[in-house]
């Protein structure tokens, strides 16, 4: 029996929708119908065959995560597609370990879960526990108009933050930051870090108490400036870039902690728990993400736009 994916044939090319034949579940998988998959820049940059996971095995079908049902009960999972050999969630059906399942908690809409995924995760997880976000603080999150970043918004508050400044690059990232409740929201329009720095100092309330970094670049830098002694920056990304010119004076004199942060470090115990965090918020109507539902045809349109920043939010499939 067939079915129709997204199929990666060449790094660095795009993909296309073909037909393919549809998996069966081995004696520990479980097989999902897939109702969502999203696509998300790891997706975007491990079909690169540039990702620090090296060039895939190809062809494969890319989605890193998805949501679907097993036996009618709704579920999101993860997948190694594009960082392993495999396939991933970007087709109608998907063979999971049924140890990577995660029911999803009543009223959460698979389309929203799937949007948030491993960005909203990600965020949950480097502010709370790798940030140690601590209530009645101040926290500043870079590139917010992002999924990481609307996310954080959104969970920097619910966890007690006591003021929320956004900074994105885009009027369209701004106003993601924005409907996502910041209250006060920068424009990163310039490489000058010291213009950068006075513009968020002009936005907090004093000295911050934690930074979420998607960006890197000059971003972080002004960010460490505006940073309270021993105050944290958490980076998580490089969508900026791969560098940034964060000085020593900065670092040492304030006894700054930098840390970094990836999801691929979590346990599956504690990444369940931050998805299902994540699904009771959005079932709450306590997070959201702007985010596109495109039907599984329309995959090829779908990847250039999100990959060349076109989009207008998290494009989720739906197969
Ligand atoms: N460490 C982890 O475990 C983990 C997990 C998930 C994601 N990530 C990483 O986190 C980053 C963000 O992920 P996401 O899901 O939020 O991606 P996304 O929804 O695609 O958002 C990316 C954001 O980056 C901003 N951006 C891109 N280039 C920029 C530049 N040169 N200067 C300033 N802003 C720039 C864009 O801002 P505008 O909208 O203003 O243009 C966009 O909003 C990615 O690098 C991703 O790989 C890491």
């Amino acid at each position: 029996m067939s079915m129709r994916a997204v199929l990666l044939q060449t790094p660095g090319d795009p993909p296309s929708v073909a037909d393919r034949r549809r998996p069966e579940a081995g004696p520990d998988e479980a097989l999902v119908e897939v109702t969502a998959a999203p696509i998300t820049p790891l997706d975007l940059l491990c079909a690169t065959g540039t990702s620090y996971f090296g060039t895939p095995r190809t062809p494969y079908i890319p989605g890193v995560q998805g949501v679907g049902t097993v036996d009618g009960r709704p579920v999101w999972f993860p997948t190694a597609a594009g960082m392993r050999p495999g396939d991933g969630s970007m087709a109608a059906a998907a063979a999971v370990p049924k140890s990577d399942l995660v029911p999803l908690p009543e009223g959460a809409d698979p389309v929203l879960v799937a949007a948030l995924g491993l960005s909203a995760i990600a965020a949950h997880m480097a502010l709370t526990w790798r940030g140690e976000l601590a209530a009645g603080q101040q926290v500043l999150v870079l590139g917010a108009g992002g999924v990481v970043g609307q996310s954080a918004v959104q969970l920097a508050r619910t966890a007690g933050a006591r003021r929320v400044v956004a900074a994105a690059r885009s009027p369209a990232g701004r106003g993601r930051a924005e409907r996502a409740g910041a209250d006060a929201v920068v424009t990163l329009d310039t490489e000058d870090v010291d213009e950068l720095t006075a513009r968020l100092t002009a936005a907090c309330d004093g000295p911050v108490d934690l930074v979420l970094d998607p960006l890197f670049g000059a971003a972080a830098a002004a960010a460490t400036r505006v940073l309270r002694p021993g105050g944290r920056l958490v980076n998580l990304g490089g969508s900026a870039a791969e560098t940034s010119p964060i000085t020593s004076s900065t670092l040492r004199s304030k006894s700054l902690r930098l840390l970094g942060y990836t999801n691929n470090e979590l346990t599956a115990e504690q990444r369940d728990s931050a998805l299902t965090t994540v699904a009771r918020q959005a079932a709450c109507g306590a997070l959201t993400v702007e985010h596109e539902a495109v039907p599984l045809d329309d995959a090829v349109a779908a990847w250039k736009r999100q990959a060349t920043g076109a989009a207008a939010g998290r494009i989720v499939l739906i197969p």
